[in-house]
């Protein structure tokens, strides 16, 4: 009730500061009134995606004590307080045995941990012998944070150490963090401060935040992928379009309270175009950023001194990325070099990648960016295009607090049953309103750039393909028109699809003009390079396609990866010829790759556009 303060009058306003005032004063006086149990998860509410913890009933309160009033001395800030949701329940406080620590989901590189603790900077995990037996090897999931460089030495240097992470048994923890309390109550009392919520915790170093595609298309793609799969109940494998795989109207998780970027300082993750703060800020407008300096604070007053007592921080939920671990695994490591495949493919395998042929489980990102940009996506056909209906009841995210859903079953050993993503998927997801054809050019980039004549050529034989289709479309609706008026009885006839062509210079844009360009295209095409990055924003469609231009015999998997594992086609361009799934070249960047003359044959690109949209690509 207290959320909608623009239904109360200025009247139980002001009724409601007199009578939260007096109970704040009550509470001074007669504190033992109001009892000091924890408040607790409302389990809808947190289903619903806002933390939202029961308030106390201060209404009632108010009217039994508000003959309090001539004690009161107090500003409104006192109002807030009382009314606020209190914080939530994961603290440990003093007098409670130390929490072992639970690994609720690993992927290389991605752990989601419950009861972390952190000392000296050393991330410490307390477990028993039995528990230590189910661990991942801690070099899948924290290095030493270090600039990475493809030499033996440096790879070394990033194996992680005992100071990165350390395992130690609950006697162990409690020994050296806590102490018996006064007299034989038998009880406790510990040196451990919770951080309270959930946290994400980045243990990278500057190196690759600094960039929009890895910050937005690696770090915070693979969280999403990792935390909304962690939360969310297996959906059986089914190619059925009604299946909730194709759906993007899923629960949210809880939200991530805060970001910890242990290794970088405030500069270290924006971008210079400013994409970065421009997508957290609007994507996680709620989560608090701590840098380098606020984690320096924590392992600077944890660190052990001569003749005082150890002291540990304690996380309750905390999700560790660590790029180095990511590269350990077989997926980054071997097969694509995306640390963010890792965790999608962890959920992915275990069917918990909501709406997957339509990057469901990205959805809400995708729908926070579209509304901050002002995108007509973000309110046009969410209801039925998406079969917002459909399944509602097969699956919700986990209330329970013993474990996550499905996250320990065996896999099915027939691959079949596996869900996956394909072309065979994507030919059920809905129709474009319009083929919009978006060509992000480089032309004023300082590194690869088209040979000029191709690039104009490009543009002209893109240009002729949309006017010849616009001619095509008018002649049928003309036909149409003619024969309506000839024979009403007219049966319905397809009208094809209109077409357009934007040639975009980003520099030229504004953030939200970009991303809302991205949000309404069909076909996003350009050379090799962070614009293509947008790709996120796009909405997938049957006939979303990402057309990446490479030097011939260049190719790298950011894009590739990334554009299928939102369900849309990827197509990778030499000149005059193209690959695409299943056929994956090998990465190279020859000489020429990140040149100014780099070649592409337009009349190619025109019919390779023509040919996708047909369906014969
Ligand atoms: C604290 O951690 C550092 C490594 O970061 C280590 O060199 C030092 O010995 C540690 N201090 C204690 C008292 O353990
Ligand atoms: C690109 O393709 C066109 C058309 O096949 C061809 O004429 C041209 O020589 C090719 N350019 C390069 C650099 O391979």
């Amino acid at each position: 009730m207290f959320g909608r303060t623009n239904s109360l009058t200025r009247r139980d306003a002001i009724l409601l500061l007199i009578g939260a005032t007096s109970l704040h004063v009550w509470n001074l006086f007669f504190p033992q009134y109001f009892p000091s149990s924890p408040p607790t998860f409302d389990v809808d509410a947190f289903n619903a995606g806002t933390r939202h913890v029961v308030a106390p009933k201060v209404i009632t309160q108010k009217q039994t004590y508000t003959e309090t009033l001539e004690r009161t001395a107090t500003t409104t800030a006192t109002v807030v307080t009382t009314i606020a949701p209190a914080p939530t329940s994961l603290a440990i406080s003093p007098h409670d045995t130390l929490p072992s620590t639970e690994v609720l989901a690993h992927a290389p590189g991605w752990t989601l941990f419950r009861n972390l603790y952190m000392s000296n900077g050393t991330l410490i995990i307390v477990t028993d012998e039995n528990g230590k037996s189910k661990l991942p090897p801690i070099r899948m999931m924290a290095s030493v944070s270090l600039e990475a460089v493809n030499s033996p030495e440096n790879i070394a240097a990033r194996e992680p150490n005992q100071y990165t992470m350390d395992i130690i048994d609950p006697q162990e923890a409690s020994k050296r963090w806590t102490s018996p309390s006064e007299g034989d109550s038998g009880k406790v009392f510990n040196r451990v401060w919770t951080v309270e919520g959930s946290t994400f915790l980045v243990w990278d170093p500057v190196q690759f935040l600094r960039h929009y595609f890895h910050f937005v298309a690696e770090l915070f793609f693979g969280l999403q992928a990792f935390w909304h799969g962690a939360w969310s109940q297996p959906i059986p494998h089914s190619s059925n379009p009604d299946s909730a795989h194709f759906s993007t109207s899923h629960p949210s998780p809880p939200p991530i309270d805060r970001v910890i970027f242990a290794y970088s300082n405030a500069n270290g993750w924006r971008d210079d175009p400013g994409f970065n703060r421009y997508f957290l800020r609007a994507a996680f407008p709620s989560m608090t950023v701590e840098h380098e300096e606020d984690w320096q604070d924590r392992v600077v007053i944890t660190r052990p001194t001569t003749g005082s007592p150890e002291k540990a921080f304690h996380f309750p939920l905390v999700v560790v990325a660590d790029r180095s671990a990511s590269h350990r695994g077989v997926i980054c490591g071997t097969q694509v070099q995306r640390t963010a495949s890792e965790a999608w493919d962890l959920m992915r395998q275990r069917g918990k990648l909501m709406g997957i042929h339509v990057g469901g489980w990205w959805a809400p990102i995708r729908e926070a960016i579209w509304r901050f940009a002002g995108a007509e996506a973000a309110w046009k056909g969410l209801g039925s295009r998406r079969r917002q209906d459909v399944h509602q009841e097969a699956w919700k995210f986990s209330d329970d607090k013993s474990g996550l859903p499905g996250m320990d079953e065996p896999l099915p050993t027939d691959k079949s049953k596996i869900v996956d993503i394909g072309r065979e998927h994507q030919k059920h997801l809905s129709m474009p309103e319009k083929i919009v054809i978006s060509y992000i050019s480089r032309q004023t980039a300082r590194t690869r750039r088209l040979a000029e004549e191709d690039h104009n050529a490009m543009v002209r034989a893109v240009k002729q393909l949309v006017s010849r289709k616009n001619d095509e479309r008018r002649k049928v609706i003309d036909a149409l028109e003619n024969d309506i008026a000839k024979r009403p009885n007219f049966e319905s006839h397809k009208v094809p699809l209109e077409w357009e062509f934007q040639e975009l210079i980003a520099e030229r844009m504004t953030k939200d003009e970009q991303i809302r360009q991205a949000a309404r295209t069909t076909i996003l095409l350009g050379l090799h390079g962070n614009g293509l990055t947008h790709l996120v924003f796009m909405d997938p469609n049957q006939f979303s396609t990402v057309i990446e231009l490479f030097y011939p015999g260049g190719f790298a998997h950011d894009y590739y990866w990334t554009s299928r594992s939102l369900g849309m086609t990827h197509m990778a361009v030499w000149n005059d010829s193209h690959t695409s799934f299943p056929q994956k070249p090998e990465i190279g960047y020859p000489d020429g790759f990140h040149g100014w003359s780099i070649p592409v044959h337009g009349p190619y690109i025109a019919q390779v556009i023509e040919d996708r949209v047909s369906g014969k690509l």
